[in-house]
């Protein structure tokens, strides 16, 4: 997730761009640069490292001109330098183009350029485009920038400014936002409102796989026919800091809104045309993975969840025996790992530093560390053997969850690679499990659509003192997740157990009115999570229940009933987590409590 503006009017395009894009910054801050039209020049700036870098870098120079983009980076493809930071140009350097998203068929489109004399200079996929317009370009820059997204495959936004067109920038989307602001005499594009509500409050949305041509007279907007279509106009009431989080009062309330796209972009340009797993990331030899004799996950907290989760879909894809372990106790006991053991490292940050140090000491034995982070050159990215990005943009919240969701994403997608190429799930199968995955983000917005009721809970349980989260299967490590966000964020007591554990001690713990949170999603267990729910009821406690749609099995018992739409059951933790997010940020918004920065917690533990 990037931060992309685009200007065409009667003000030096730099400072307006600068602006916007210390607005955005907060979407990705590992490089920036823009591109400004001075006279007939298209003159290029971009640096690594945080905006005030590139600043620093321009101060001294001349960028006078009054047509200009701009972008933040947060790395998915190369690592955050000079030499991949945006804008991206061809080789004539008449062309610069800004990009947020991914484009799955690059590769494919890469080879065709350099086949036909282009030379690449990044490591990013976005530069094909720039080379792209400079094969294309007959005059009419919008023409060229329809017709290329008809090639592209995956995500994007996709801002284009063309030496030769001192009075259009052209700007496309695919599944990414992307909004047009309305001036006098200047109009803009960009990622999100505040990249020109110090400008304008007059706002358009672009739709799906439309084309916008932004001069200074006026915005057109077309599909990738090239019809021209109407589209609404509407008033910006937010301050900037509300832009900031899209309207939310909290980032934790935006990234939440986020998570389809997280594992859409997670999922994105790993599948190759034959519809199997294409991993080249992991760096491991067929022979290297069929030669692995047990995986161990390491991480903490949220992280840590979502590799109880990886436990499941591995062991059940490849049979192979899965340890996960917590990331601070594991290299104290002194574990059995060696050059047959997978070590997979699971650490939105990359910086924590119990993840770290169990990454060393793996790494140590001889094992092979894959890194499954969403921070690309983080500490762990670069000590690892091999890493797994997930693309769920810049975290700001501390309470981790868009993160999270992207990481079931890639224990899923890594659990069924390592299937794939050991057999253990024929192609037939690995295909049949890839379409069930690549539902899940229109599925995760079915849930999304559905939290009224999950905030109206909320505020009922807003002086609750303890609550308890109970599941089966992959529901256990949701029901561990789901307590941990009520901890952190609400600062209320809450455990997590396995439903079956319940009655070994726990529900002792159950009172008249103790909510009780029961994962019961249509699962070969569900005749045992019934009698959990009945068992808990009985004694007193207030039975909310996360169940699939049409199941009325659990509906006798149970107080609450929030629904989730049917999926295979191994995946459900995509969509059981959902309600849980909402619950406690809603919990702790009654309560008055900061939802962004709870009290004595760090985005990023970097200590032990
Ligand atoms: C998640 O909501 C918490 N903020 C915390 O448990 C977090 O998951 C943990 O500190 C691990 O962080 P990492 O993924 O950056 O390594």
């Amino acid at each position: 997730m990037c931060g992309i503006v685009g200007y065409v009017g009667e003000q030096q395009a730099l400072e307006v761009v600068l602006g916007g894009l210390r607005r955005l910054e907060y979407r990705g801050y590992d490089s920036a640069g823009v591109a400004i039209l001075s006279g007939s020049d298209l003159l290029v700036e971009r640096k690594a490292g945080k905006l005030a870098n590139l600043e620093k870098a321009i101060s001294e120079k001349e960028l006078a001109g009054t047509l200009g983009i701009g972008h933040t980076r947060w790395a998915t493809h190369g690592p955050p330098t000079d030499r991949n930071a945006h804008p991206h140009q061809d080789c004539a350097g008449k062309v610069a183009v800004v990009h947020n998203g991914t484009i799955e068929n690059f590769e494919v489109l890469v080879r065709g350029l350099e086949e036909r004399g282009h030379a690449r200079r990044s490591d990013t996929d976005t530069e094909v485009v720039a080379h792209l317009v400079e094969e294309r370009y007959d005059g009419d820059l919008a023409a060229t920038v329809r017709s290329i997204c008809k090639d592209l495959e995956g995500s994007f936004v996709l801002v284009v400014a063309h030496q030769d067109e001192p009075d259009l920038v052209v700007a496309a989307r695919r599944n990414l936002p992307l909004v047009i602001g309305l001036g006098d005499g200047e109009n803009f594009v960009g990622s999100d409102v505040t990249a020109f509500i110090a400008h304008t409050r007059e706002a358009r949305a672009v739709d799906q796989d439309q084309v916008v041509e932004v001069r200074r007279s006026g915005v057109v907007v077309t599909d990738l026919g090239g019809t021209v279509v109407d589209g609404e106009t509407y008033h910006v009431d937010w301050d900037t800091a509300a832009a900031e989080k899209g309207g939310h009062e909290f980032f934790m309330l935006k990234e939440i809104e986020e998570q389809p796209a997280a594992v859409r972009e997670t999922l994105g340009g790993r599948m190759q045309e034959d519809g199997l797993l294409h991993l080249d990331e992991l760096s491991m030899s067929d022979d290297d993975i069929r030669q692995i004799e047990q995986v161990v996950i390491i991480a903490c907290g949220s992280s840590y969840h979502s590799g109880l989760v990886g436990k499941y879909a591995i062991e059940r894809w490849c049979r192979l025996p899965v340890q996960v372990e917590m990331a601070s106790e594991f290299r104290y006991r002194d574990p059995v790992v060696g050059r047959s053991t997978l070590v997979i490292a699971i650490s939105q940050s990359g910086e924590t530093a119990d993840t770290l140090e169990a990454l060393r000491h793996a790494r140590a034995q001889k094992a092979w560390v894959l890194a499954v982070t969403n921070t690309v050159g983080s500490t762990v990215s670069r000590e690892a053997d091999a890493v797994f990005y997930t693309r769920g943009g810049p975290e700001v919240a501390v309470a981790s969850t868009k993160a999270v969701m992207a990481q079931l994403a890639a224990v899923y997608v890594v659990g069924l690679y390592l299937a794939q190429v050991r057999g253990t799930r024929d192609t037939d199968e690995v295909r049949a499990h890839l379409a069930d995955l690549l539902e899940m983000p229109d599925l995760i917005q079915e849930v999304l659509d559905r939290m009224g009721p999950v905030r109206q809970l909320a505020r009922e349980l807003q002086d609750a003192e303890r609550v308890l989260f109970l599941g089966r299967h992959v529901g256990y490590p949701m029901a561990l997740e789901g307590a941990l966000k009520l901890k952190e964020l609400a600062y209320i007591s809450a455990e997590g157990f396995p439903a079956g554990e319940i009655k070994h001690g726990p529900i002792a713990l159950i009172e008249e009115g103790t909510p009780v949170v029961v994962l019961a999603p249509r699962h070969a267990l569900q005749a045992k999570l019934v009698n959990n729910v009945q068992e808990v009821r009985a004694r007193g406690a207030r039975t909310i229940v996360i169940a699939t749609d049409g199941d009325e099995s659990v509906t006798p018992y149970a107080d609450t009933v929030i629904r989730i739409p049917d999926t295979k059951s191994l995946l459900t933790p995509l969509l059981t987590i959902v309600p849980m997010q909402v619950l406690s940020a809603e919990i702790a918004r009654a309560r008055g409590l900061d939802v962004d920065q709870p009290r004595n917690l760090a985005k990023s533990v970097t200590v032990e």
